[in-house]
């Protein structure tokens, strides 16, 4: 249980489902994890917000004497079609799932170099694949791949490692949301569990265990991947 023994942590989005099966999987193996959300974390934060991210990498920075391991979890859903969406949810979309990446690494670039730390990223299976009627997640998910090995290039001659995780259907507050605003929830879940070959839905702790081995040691030729921890949904038909 040392596999992140010395490792410091900073996780978006890890007041809450993944994000928060991250911090815990961290934690037990040894890092010290300072979580950002909204509310209810180590620091609040808008990720949406260009001050506030500089200030809260900033703060992390501080309460954890560097940063060897940038998290960079927390996303917003969208629902609709492209011809459906307006500019204010489009725009929401890219601030939450894409600007904020931007964001983040450049003000934890110089701290990320001098630990020679790693940059983790949740893409998602609809990052890979296209989905119905997410235009705008499917699209910004992609942009997190992309980004993904863009930044293990560049980041590559500094000793800096950036890989992503694309979880498939995931038992969080995310997934109850969007289930509780189906017409048949129940009808839908069970669709949903059915379009992974391991008959089950995947769990937090299944998506951080993922996470645990990329930002270890293990991993140290390993960047630049998108690994889909998603109970085979992307396997084939
Ligand atoms: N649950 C799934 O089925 C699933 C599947 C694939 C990918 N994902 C991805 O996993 C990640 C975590 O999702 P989850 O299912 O745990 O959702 P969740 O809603 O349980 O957790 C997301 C967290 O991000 C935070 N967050 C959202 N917007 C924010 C903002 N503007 N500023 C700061 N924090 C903000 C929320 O407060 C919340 O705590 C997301 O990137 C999501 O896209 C989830």
């Amino acid at each position: 249980m040392d596999r992140l023994a010395g490792k410091r942590a900073l996780v978006t989005g890890g007041a809450s489902g993944i994000g928060a099966g991250i911090a815990e999987r961290f934690r037990e193996e040894g890092a010290q994890v300072v979580v950002l959300d909204l509310a209810g974390g180590d620091i609040d934060c808008d990720i949406r917000d260009a001050d506030g991210v500089a200030a809260a990498v900033g703060e992390a920075v501080e309460r954890l004497g560097g940063l060897d391991l940038l998290v960079l979890n927390a996303a917003r859903p969208c629902v609709g079609t492209l011809w459906e969406l307006d500019d204010a949810t489009w725009d929401d979309a890219v601030a939450v799932n894409l600007t904020s990446v931007h964001r983040f690494v450049r003000a934890a670039w110089e701290h990320l170099v001098a630990a020679r730390g790693t940059i983790l990223l949740t893409g998602s299976v609809v990052g890979l694949d296209g989905s119905g009627n997410q235009a705008a997640y499917c699209a910004t998910k992609a942009g997190v791949v992309m980004l993904t090995k863009c930044l293990a290039i560049d980041g590559a001659p500094h000793g800096v490692r950036a890989n992503c995780v694309c979880p498939g259907f995931t038992e969080t507050p995310m997934l109850e949301r969007f289930l509780a605003e189906q017409e048949d929830p129940d009808a839908v879940r069970s669709y949903a569990t059915g379009l992974h070959p391991a008959g089950r839905l995947g769990t937090p702790r299944d998506i951080a265990d993922a996470f645990v081995y990329l930002a270890s040691d293990e991993a140290s030729w390993v960047t630049g991947v998108a690994l889909p921890v998603d109970g085979g949904l992307l396997a084939g038909i």
